[in-house]
């Protein structure tokens, strides 16, 4: 199990990124971590993967653990060793590299060459749009299939955490449920947890177990997907009117 305790987070020095940030991801299930543009998802999962560090940030306060073994001082290759991996927000394929290549990579740390393989076709399996574009430029797919790739590179590196952050970013409906319903899939038959990050919340909490809100770099509010979906979180925590639209501040007053 994956607990965050109270953290708090700086950049700089100076700007605040979290406030009091707490949460728990427990094995084989799927978390929706929620909230506004700038409330601290992306600071959240970089704090976990150690990633902070490299955008001169850091916890000053909290800790996080793996297992009850505290993490959150440890260098990001040492987190990602333990089986914890960070997709980032936007897609980052290696543009000039064919999708096969790009897939290996996922790989690079592993020694089981021959679970290698056996890997990768349970990535073709999960997607199976990329088969047929292994040998072309990852540069030249499509946003969709870009993410499918950064996800398949991912469970190349057989994580016991993956950590999402906006998967759905840019895509189209169709591709943003499709990719979802995957991700379900691997977290039930890999017993893979995923933290997701998203501001597609109904995309999202169809798939989750529980869910976390994020306001202002703290956790306002937490519960059951189900109970997620309900009025009070959507109209006060995220800005959602009945129909899972959009609502203006003013519209909320
Ligand atoms: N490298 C950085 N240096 C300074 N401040 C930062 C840095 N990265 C993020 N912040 C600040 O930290 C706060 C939280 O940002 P974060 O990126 O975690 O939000 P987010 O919830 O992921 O937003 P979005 O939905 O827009 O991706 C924001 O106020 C942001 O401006
Ligand atoms: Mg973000």
């Amino acid at each position: 199990m994956l607990t965050v305790n109270g953290i708090r987070a700086i950049y700089g020095g100076v700007v605040l990124g979290l406030s009091d940030v707490s949460l728990k991801l427990e094995e084989g299930k799927v978390v929706a971590l929620l909230g506004a543009n700038g409330s601290g998802k992306s600071t959240t999962l970089k704090s976990i993967s150690g990633m902070l560090r490299t955008e001169d940030g850091k916890l000053s306060e909290g800790s996080i653990e793996l297992d009850g073994k505290r993490i959150d001082r440890l260098a990001p290759e040492r987190i990602a060793r333990l089986g914890v991996c960070h997709v980032l927000q936007g897609i980052s394929v290696f543009p000039q590299l064919s999708t096969e290549e790009n897939l290996l990579m996922g790989a690079y740390l592993r020694q089981d060459r021959k679970n290698v393989d056996q890997d990768m076709d349970g990535v073709y399996r999960y997607f199976p749009n990329l088969p047929a574009l292994r040998r072309r430029k990852a540069g030249y797919l499509s946003g969709g299939e870009q993410q499918m790739l950064v996800i398949g590179r991912a469970l190349l590196t057989r994580p016991r955490f993956m950590l999402l952050d906006e998967p759905s970013l840019g895509l189209a409906p169709g591709i943003i449920g499709e990719i979802f319903s995957i991700l379900k899939t691997i977290c039930r038959e890999s017993n893979t947890s995923l933290l997701v990050a998203e501001q597609n919340t109904a995309a999202v909490l169809e798939i989750a177990d529980y869910g976390y809100v994020l306001q202002n770099g703290r956790t306002a509010y937490e519960g059951k997907s189900g109970q997620l979906e309900g009025d009070r979180v959507k109209k006060f925590y995220l800005g959602l009117g009945e129909s899972g639209t959009f609502i203006s501040y003013h519209d909320k007053a």
